[in-house]
């Protein structure tokens, strides 16, 4: 088979065969078809997109590309999370081990921040000791011992889209719906899942703006996941503000850990939280309906069984459990601090979740390049959402840095996402569909 021919048919409008399409991943990941022809396929991948089939059989052959996990030796289903990225959005912190306690395996595979947006391994590293990087057969042994293990895509873990992302980053075809799926579903068909719950994002913070287009790609998802046999449901969330109170890596997991623990918690951040692990329980067979699953998932926050979960991963990844107990004690926090406050009366209308990333990343907590490192103390808490009355004088957040030009330039910034009115704005549904 010739890479020369392959482009040739894509750039024609031909379908390609599983053959073919395991040749394209297979040689994205040895390195051998150069950069220069995998890019040309890709932009006529880009112009004649994937049928649906190439898109299940592309998916395939990137997780063919490397090494799979092997979990069926275990009891039961094996359900993860995927979100498309958001600002605040530490629910994985606390959804994988309340799905774990309510009996469901939980496989959770996550990334690391990157732009504006934070990652789950980031967070997870804010606790001291804490390891991301497991071997397949350790995390074989941890699911069987404890039913959850969160950690990093490993290199031969569908090493072909790790390579193929690169190249669509630099040559403009990173847009391509068929691509997304394939990229996004092939990392979960490696892990060998019965069943995943995709959080679609649209807004200013998500990755796609606009709910069309993230409906698109949603409802793409769970079609192809179906295709591969992978119990699928997408539920698409608003970001257009912050989700929760808390933006940054140790301030995430504090909030997690305390929701644990039984505290009250944000009202968006605990409606997320529910809504998935309800879907995520019912995927993995321990409730007839969502509903019932969600109820599962106040029942084992309430009983403390999911935060003793917490404590034994926490545990058995390397990390100081105390977190779980003191977690304001144990986490890291920012040296420096400031407080914005309101300049008059009236209510919070706006809140851009844009440029709240931003500014978190410019306070430390988030990377611009890849290879950056993230502070984990900085960051900010929120003590106004939207749509929340404000007196003259008021804190609408404190914000936290290790470096006094870092706190000047984020209290600025995080001043510009805010927008102020005389009345409150019209509410928006957070949950804007669920696509089964
Ligand atoms: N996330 C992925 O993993 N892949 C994409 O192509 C886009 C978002």
């Amino acid at each position: 088979m010739r890479m020369l021919d392959l482009i040739l048919k894509k750039r024609s409008g031909g379908e390609h065969d599983l053959k073919e399409l395991k040749f394209i991943a297979a040689g994205a990941a040895s390195g051998s078809i150069p950069d220069y022809q995998l890019s040309a396929w890709l932009m006529a991948a880009f112009f004649n997109p994937l049928s649906k089939q190439e898109t299940v059989d592309f998916t395939k052959a990137m997780a063919m590309s490397g090494k799979k996990l092997h979990l069926k030796g275990l009891k039961g289903g094996r359900v993860d999370k995927h979100s498309t990225g958001g600002v605040g959005d530490g629910v994985s912190l606390a959804l994988a081990p309340v799905v774990a306690a309510a009996g469901v395996i939980v496989p959770m595979m996550s990334g690391r921040g990157l732009g504006h947006t934070g990652g789950t391994l980031d967070k997870l590293e804010s606790v001291k000791g804490f390891r991301v990087r497991l071997s397949a057969d350790r995390i074989y042994k941890q699911l069987k011992a404890v039913g959850f293990s969160m950690f990093g895509q490993t290199a031969e873990l569908a090493p072909s889209d790790r390579k193929l992302y690169a190249i669509r980053d630099a040559s403009c075809t990173v847009e391509s719906l068929p691509l997304i799926v394939a990229s996004i579903l092939s990392k979960k068909y490696a892990e060998d899942l019965t069943g995943l719950v995709m959080d679609v994002k649209y807004g200013s913070g998500a990755f796609l703006k606009d709910f069309g287009k993230s409906r698109e790609l949603a409802a793409a998802l769970v079609d192809t996941a179906k295709l591969l046999g992978i119990r699928c449901v997408a539920v698409l969330t608003a970001m257009e503000e912050p989700l929760g109170l808390a933006v940054g890596n140790a301030l995430e997991m504090e909030q997690a850990i305390k929701i644990l623990q039984g505290e009250k918690g944000p009202a968006d951040f605990l409606e997320v939280l529910e809504t998935l692990s309800g879907w995520m329980i019912y995927l993995g067979f321990r409730a007839r309906t969502p509903e019932e699953g969600a109820a599962r998932a106040r029942a084992v926050i309430a009983d403390g069984s999911a935060l003793e979960k917490m404590r034994r991963m926490i545990r058995w990844q390397g990390g100081d459990t105390r977190v779980a107990d003191e977690p304001e004690k144990f986490l890291p926090r920012a040296r420096l601090s400031a407080e914005v406050k309101a300049s008059g009366p009236g209510y919070l209308t706006g809140m851009d979740a844009l440029t709240v990333g931003r500014a978190s990343v410019v306070l430390g907590a988030g990377r611009a390049r890849a290879e950056d490192a993230v502070d984990f103390g900085a960051g900010l808490m929120l003590r106004k959402k939207i749509g929340d009355r404000l007196a003259s004088g008021e804190v609408i957040a404190a914000l936290y840095a290790s470096d006094a030009a870092r706190l000047r330039e984020g209290v600025k910034m995080f001043r510009s996402s805010l927008k102020t009115g005389s009345r409150p704005p019209k509410k928006v549904p957070l949950i804007r569909e669920i696509i089964s």
